[in-house]
């Protein structure tokens, strides 16, 4: 009889990554597919989960994955391309892929197979397993009370017996999953809300969380059939910074979440308009890990412009890697409920969702970036 499978979860090497890729409740689950649970120690501490947590639901602790380990899971596995990976086999982690050359040569100096969690396709079989979609509503959620507290000001309006203070008024530049969110973040804390996206389909939405819509000239062409917004012509983003400034001059806080995917952030807030911006006022640049919505932006830092607080986040939703980490592993249970059967895997090139998200299969390159 051939050996059990076993899962391992790693221990993320970020020493700024909370998360951990799979939570205690779900191993349990993950062992009624027939398979073992190995778990690196601490792996789940700074995310809020314990080793006794993961010991009482059935996974073996150990110091380090051994070779007999066939699927790895990681929020991000490739942090250390220097690090010694388990030969032939499986990694299910937010990869990088794109953007770092390194991804692919340890694929295939090591013969691993890669599913990359930020390949999940947009379809409605595939939302459980979309892990760009769960960390990036944690972001947006993050970045609406990241804005709320770096303020000097109420959101909402408040009428006191001392007089009427008016609400702080937030724009959301970019109407995806995390900027939705930051809008429904900031209206509930009782903001005056606008948000603005280059897809006219997000507009609907917006309203539909009690905001206001702004819209410039939209080309029509600015949306992919995947539903994803495109790279915009340089004449284009010259009118789209000229209309949007004078809502950030108006503003007391921006977010701004603008992607494209696999490409740089689209500057949106240019250096020469955060310096006309009220002293006071904030930007989160929820962007800034792909390069940043605005020209100030630097990574990882909280610069301060003429008055106006830069915050350019790294990793807003591992700073709530308590729930992060449930919906993360969650969206990875949901791969292996596909791949696993009774105990064996099974990998189908012809389920939409493995062809999408099987980079490299056995060191082989299947998916060019
Ligand atoms: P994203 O993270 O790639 O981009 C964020 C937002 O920035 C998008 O709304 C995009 O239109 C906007 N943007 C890009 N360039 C811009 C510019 N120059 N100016 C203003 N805004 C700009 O997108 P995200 O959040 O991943 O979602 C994109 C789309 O995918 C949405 O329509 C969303 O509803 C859809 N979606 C569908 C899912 C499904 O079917 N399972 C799951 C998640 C999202």
């Amino acid at each position: 009889m051939a050996d059990n499978i076993i899962l391992g979860v790693k221990k993320e090497e970020d020493p700024s990554e909370n998360r951990v890729s799979i939570v205690p409740k779900d191993v349990k689950s993950i062992i009624d597919l027939g398979i073992s649970v190995h778990v690196e120690k601490d792996s789940g501490i700074k995310a809020g989960y314990s080793n006794e947590e993961y010991e009482s639901s059935g996974a073996t602790l150990v110091t380090t994955l051994s070779e007999k380990t066939n699927i790895i899971t990681a929020v991000n596995a490739f942090y250390n391309t220097k690090s010694k990976f388990v030969k032939n086999s499986s990694i299910i982690t937010l990869s990088d892929i794109r953007t770092n050359e390194e991804v692919s040569r340890v694929c295939e100096e090591n013969d691993l197979s890669l599913f990359a969690m930020e390949f999940v396709p947009r379809i409605a079989r595939a939302q459980k397993l979309d892990a760009l979609s769960s960390q990036a509503s944690i972001a947006g959620y993050r970045a609406g009370l990241l804005a709320a507290t770096s303020l000097k000001k109420y959101l909402p309006l408040m009428m006191t017996a001392a007089g009427t203070i008016p609400p702080s008024s937030i724009l959301v530049l970019g109407a995806g999953v995390a900027g939705l969110q930051a809008i429904a973040t900031a209206k509930r804390l009782g903001a005056d809300v606008t948000g603005y996206d280059i897809r006219l389909a997000a507009g609907e939405q917006i309203e539909s969380l009690g905001a206001k819509f702004i819209s410039d000239e939209v080309p029509e062409d600015s949306e992919t059939s995947g539903g994803y917004a495109k790279e915009q012509s340089k004449d284009n983003q010259v009118s789209q910074l000229e209309f949007l400034k004078e809502y950030i001059l108006k503003s007391d806080a921006v977010i701004s979440t603008a992607a494209i995917p696999g490409r740089k952030a689209p500057i949106l807030i240019e250096k020469s308009t955060v310096l006309g911006m009220k002293a006071g006022s904030v930007i989160v640049d929820i962007s800034a890990p792909s390069g940043g919505n605005c020209e100030s932006t630097i990574l990882g830092e909280s610069v301060e412009i003429n008055g106006t607080i830069v915050h350019g986040p790294k990793n807003l939703s591992s700073e709530m890697a308590f729930d992060a980490s449930i919906v993360y592993s969650k969206n990875i249970f949901g791969l292996l409920e596909i791949i696993i059967n009774e105990g064996v895997t099974n990998i189908n090139l012809e389920d939409e969702i493995i062809d999408a998200m099987l980079v490299y299969q056995d060191g082989n390159k299947r998916i060019e970036g």
